[in-house]
């Protein structure tokens, strides 16, 4: 046994037992699984034993950082700044970034965004945006940088150039059931916008069955956690705790959300009005994370923005720059079945994480085939329907049983569920 793997099972077991970790024993922790010199197994008892236990603002920063600094962080030349960057902390049809990010960046904001894959049962921006064929995501340094600066925006993927460590520990986490930790979710955030060298961030903490964090309470927990530890390594921090209770958008699934999300850009009256308000709203907040713009003229600026089709002709560059071949991506998606009402009556609620994991469980097809698994929704939350009514289309393959699972995921009652704002705190 290596004395990182020894370490690694003396922290497994200090944490287990309510211990705390000094910021050199993270430091070396991260460095040896990095390395290799940490098994799978040992580092997964260590992330359980974090998810049981949890970590202090102090852990969190250290992990933050180490995890930070396992790559390259990126110096922005002066004349670029501030930089903005925003992350959710995952949701289902939740496609927000596509929009937010080139309609702050047609307001004049340089986003520079930095992006991930599905995780458990929630999206990933990177793999929605590779719907477009021939997009490329895993964009250099100073690919990242150039385009930046000449088109406003990109949205890429961390290459192994940048939080290295978070990208193991993230694949690491999906592959063992240790996502749902605040200070685990809190640090793989805040370290990718690190190493991606924003000034400015505006955190999306999203709460509900369909997020990570279920309940309000845990929500604010996290965002507090991010803003804490952000803010201690010099970054401004916007935090909004959003609903994720029910699906954000009316598609769930990457090469639908991607549709939807360009017709929001297209001023299209179908796309869900929930994803349209919160990418305004998100957008907004890049905007004014130079702290000179006032919301509401930040707000009135992107509204402007998104009516005059200025968002989709930034989104149109910032796919060109990335190779993407947005005239080649296939909008007339065929559905395969549908989800049929169960009952008549109205629909009380449509549970965002029964939605998210059978989009999950049918995107199994390799990269680049855009019919893959997903769900459209007909029907709303207060819409009455008729028993065998349809509620939504279905594309991809699923099994029956998969579809019986999703029926249940439709509730069927004699009221709406009383609905929750969109956003539920800021700070
Ligand atoms: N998004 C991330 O980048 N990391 C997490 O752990 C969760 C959501």
């Amino acid at each position: 046994m290596t004395s990182s793997s020894r370490l690694a099972q003396t922290l497994a077991q200090t944490k287990q037992t309510g211990g705390e970790h000094s910021p050199p024993e993270i430091r070396e922790l991260i460095r040896g699984y990095q390395a290799g010199e940490i098994d799978d197994r040992l580092m997964t008892a260590w992330l359980q034993a974090v998810c049981d236990r949890g970590m202090s603002f102090e852990e969190t920063t250290a992990l933050t950082e180490a995890m930070a600094k396992s790559g390259r962080i990126i110096e922005w030349p002066p004349e670029f700044r501030p930089i903005v960057d925003k992350h959710s902390t995952g949701g289902v049809g939740d496609a927000v970034s596509l929009i937010a990010v080139p309609l702050a960046a047609a307001c004049g904001a340089r986003v520079a965004k930095l992006a991930g894959r599905a995780l458990g049962h929630t999206g990933g921006t990177i793999d929605k945006l590779e719907c477009i064929p021939a997009l490329r995501s895993d964009l250099t340094v100073e690919e990242f940088i150039g385009q930046v600066a000449r088109v406003g925006c990109a949205i890429a993927h961390a290459t192994d150039e940048l939080a290295p460590a978070d990208k193991l520990l993230y694949a690491l986490r999906n592959r063992t059931g240790t996502v749902r930790s605040a200070p685990l979710i809190a640090a793989s955030v805040v370290s990718k916008k690190m190493a991606g060298g924003a000034d400015a961030m505006v955190l999306d903490v999203t709460c509900g069955c369909g997020a990570f964090m279920r309940s309000l309470p845990e929500a604010r927990t996290l965002g507090e956690m991010m803003s804490h530890v952000g803010r201690r390594l010099g970054r401004r921090v916007d935090v909004l705790i959003t609903d994720m209770d029910q699906p954000l958008a009316r598609s769930v699934g990457d090469a639908l959300e991607l549709d939807e999300a360009l017709a929001v850009l297209e001023n299209d009256g179908w796309p869900s009005e929930s994803l349209r308000e919160l990418a305004i709203e998100v957008a907004a907040a890049l905007l004014a994370a130079d702290g000179a713009t006032a919301p509401e003229t930040s707000r009135v600026r992107v509204r402007e923005a998104l009516q005059q089709g200025a968002g989709l002709r930034r989104f149109s560059e910032m796919v060109a720059a990335q190779g993407g071949r947005l005239d080649l991506f296939n909008r007339t998606l065929q559905p395969s079945g549908t989800i049929q009402a169960a009952s008549t009556g109205v629909i009380g609620w449509i549970d965002a994480h029964a939605c998210g994991q059978f989009v999950r469980a049918n995107s199994a097809a390799p990269k680049g085939d855009v019919h893959r698994g997903g769900l459209r929704f007909r029907k709303a939350a207060g819409d009455h329907v008729e028993r065998g009514e349809i509620v939504a289309d279905i594309f991809g393959a699923p099994e029956a049983s998969q579809v019986r699972d999703l029926t249940q995921a439709v509730q069927i009652g004699r009221e709406k569920r009383r609905q929750r704002p969109l956003i539920l705190d800021r700070f």
